[in-house]
């Protein structure tokens, strides 16, 4: 039943592309890859040999000379580099099964349920010339309902957020198919985004993608503890002013504004989104409540924001950043 509802023939490996992340399962094993979704090319234009990717290139993001080119594959949760797309894909799956002959592979990929029929095409052609068998697309809120425990055959509407760093996508979901869903492009990146802007704009000071989601990950602690007037979150980059390499503190006080501000676009859509839901599905709802995952579910903020603008009971799923990953691989095992 459930492989018919999500279209999905018989497969032998999934795959969450995630715009930060990449999770590779079979349908016998757990999670086989688990890494960062990132490239490092040969030279400064599109074309290059790949030179490395996945965790060796995270610490080398932001530090590589005009010879070395490091691309995400996806951007906003689709793809943006058809030829990195390719690379990266050809790189997990090899990582994960070796050197069989990937032709022989039927796949599964995750896709914002939200996808333009282009941006499905393009993927479509990245997983082909990696080599890959036949592939099939999945809807990440499908999967991420399935991977988070939840019965979506049933006659009974369950409702889902899936929270990552390019896309954050709501759905209810019932009788296997999503009878109403949203998203904002737009997810962990975006804060960490907002958070470079402000220090940039504010306090002429530099900092590089991975700061930035440190100084996000240290915040949200900090704010959930609810210490924030006394503590301070340091970092390191370049000031503007100066032209050098120096650190600076900054109360989370000050920047828990710039992060509330992101998550109150999250609220927004679920609320303007429940209010398309039929009444029998927001009774089944008003009674399961909303469960959240993905990466950026990490962030308690998050699921306080939801259910203080819904009233709904909000929680996060276990093993939240595999769920979606989990999710196809439970659909390859129907
Ligand atoms: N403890 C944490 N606190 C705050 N944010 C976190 C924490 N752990 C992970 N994240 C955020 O979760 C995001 C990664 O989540 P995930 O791996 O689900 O994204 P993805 O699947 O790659 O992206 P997408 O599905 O949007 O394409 C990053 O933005 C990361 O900073
Ligand atoms: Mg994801």
């Amino acid at each position: 039943m459930r492989r018919l509802l999500m279209g999905v023939g018989k497969a032998d490996l999934a795959i969450d592309f995630g715009t930060a992340n990449t999770r590779v399962v079979t349908s016998g094993g757990g999670v086989l890859f688990d890494e960062p979704s990132l490239c490092c090319f040969a030279g400064d234009i599109s074309g290059g040999e790949l030179i490395a990717a996945g965790t060796t290139v995270r610490s080398m993001v932001n530090r590589t000379s005009g010879a070395l080119r490091i691309v995400r594959p996806l951007h906003r949760g689709v793809l943006s580099d058809i030829a990195a797309a390719r690379d990266y894909l050809a790189y997990a799956v090899r990582s994960s099964v070796g050197q069989r002959r990937l032709r022989s592979f039927r796949a599964v990929i995750g896709v914002p349920a939200d996808a333009t029929g282009a941006e499905r095409g393009a993927l479509l052609t990245a997983a082909k010339d990696a080599g890959l068998g036949s592939v099939e697309l999945v809807a990440e809120p499908l999967a991420a309902a399935i991977g988070a425990g939840l019965s979506i055959d049933r006659p009974q509407g369950c409702m889902i957020i899936e929270c990552g760093a390019g896309v954050t996508e709501a759905a209810v979901i019932s009788l296997g198919g999503m009878c109403e869903a949203a998203s904002i492009r737009g997810g962990g990146n975006a804060l960490d985004a907002a958070i470079s802007d402000y220090l940039h704009i504010r306090h002429k000071f530099l900092v590089g993608a991975n700061t930035a989601e440190q100084v996000k990950c240290d915040l949200v602690r900090i704010l959930e503890n609810g210490t924030s007037a006394s503590v301070e979150v340091s970092l390191k980059g370049r000031s503007l002013v100066t032209g050098l390499p120096g650190a600076m503190t900054i109360s989370a006080n000050e920047l828990a504004p710039v992060v509330e501000k992101q998550i109150a676009e999250i609220a927004d859509m679920v609320v303007a989104l429940l209010a398309r839901v039929t009444p029998e599905l927001s009774r089944d709802i008003y009674g399961s409540g909303i469960i959240l995952t993905g990466g950026s579910a990490a962030i308690g903020l998050v699921g306080k924001a939801v259910a203080d603008a819904t009233g709904l009971n909000v929680s996060v799923a276990d093993n939240h950043p595999h769920c979606v990953a989990l999710g196809l691989q439970r659909g390859l095992a129907h």
